[in-house]
């Protein structure tokens, strides 16, 4: 019996701690979205790619399947897994192939390919380029998503675990070289420039990563939150807004 409770009261606490949002709902509909900088971008199912202007998504002549801005710039690629940067006001190639990519960290890159292998790109490489030929560091591991902030990087793996890689830094993007795992299990992860950590399982749950600190970057514990109506999709969080796509598309800006 008192098992029973014990767990009555473990899933009931659950539920109670599940945060509900107040949100609002942009017109349009993406399938990914990022917010950085003062930036929002994202890509719909048509691999059409957006930007926030005066409050609307306006679309950008290049297409795209993932689009990211943040400190290091503004970063995507497309469906042939060719990466573009934005550099003086236009999206030129950037050396290498990836799925999916992070401008988030502060002035390094970082993505993954079709493989799941895992890049960054250091600050100097980053901004310098092209006067360098290759701007890529590959990391040991395999992930599936990748994001850094300020001074980690977090990933998911295939099977949904979660990895967090410290000590990172505008010179040394690799970090301390080890991913170290995270309890818990998401499909999708985003780090915002203020270091905090948003991700979604495979249940379309979506889950904020609490007690982050530069002293202990991996946080303590995962809190349950509720931006849309049913289930959601993706997720990004910069300057106070978490903006969130659910998985019919629409999107919706919250304050949290
Ligand atoms: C992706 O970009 C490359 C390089 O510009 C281009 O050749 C290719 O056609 C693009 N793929 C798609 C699906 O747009």
């Amino acid at each position: 019996m008192k098992v029973y409770l014990s767990i009555l009261l473990v899933f009931c606490c659950k539920f109670l701690h599940t945060l509900a949002l107040d949100c609002s709902v942009m017109n349009g509909k993406l399938k990914q979205i990022d917010a950085g900088s003062g930036s929002v971008v994202g890509v719909n199912n048509l691999n059409e790619a957006f930007v926030l202007i005066d409050n609307v998504f306006t679309k950008i002549s290049t297409p795209l399947k993932h689009f990211s801005v943040g400190p290091a710039g503004q970063l995507g690629v497309n469906s042939s897994f060719n990466i573009f940067k934005l550099k003086s006001g236009s999206f030129v190639q950037f050396p290498g192939l990836l799925k999916q990519v992070d401008a988030g960290g502060d002035q390094i890159l970082a993505g993954v390919n079709m493989n799941d292998q895992i890049y960054c790109s250091n600050m100097d490489a980053n901004n310098n380029w092209p006067s360098c030929n290759s701007p890529w560091v590959k990391l040991n591991g395999w992930l599936k998503y990748y994001s850094c902030g300020p001074y980690s990087c977090w990933g998911v793996s295939a099977d949904d675990k979660i990895w967090i890689m410290k000590d990172v830094s505008n010179n040394v993007c690799s970090g301390s070289g080890t991913f170290v795992n995270v309890a818990g299990s998401l499909s999708m992860i985003e780090v915002a420039t203020d270091g905090s950590v948003f991700g979604i399982n495979f249940n379309k749950k979506l889950y904020r990563r609490i007690g982050i600190t530069r002293s202990n970057p991996s946080g303590t514990h995962w809190q349950m939150m509720n931006a849309c109506p049913n289930d959601h999709k993706h997720v990004s969080f910069d300057l106070g807004v978490l903006w969130v796509v659910c998985v019919d598309g629409s999107i919706r800006k919250c304050t949290i």
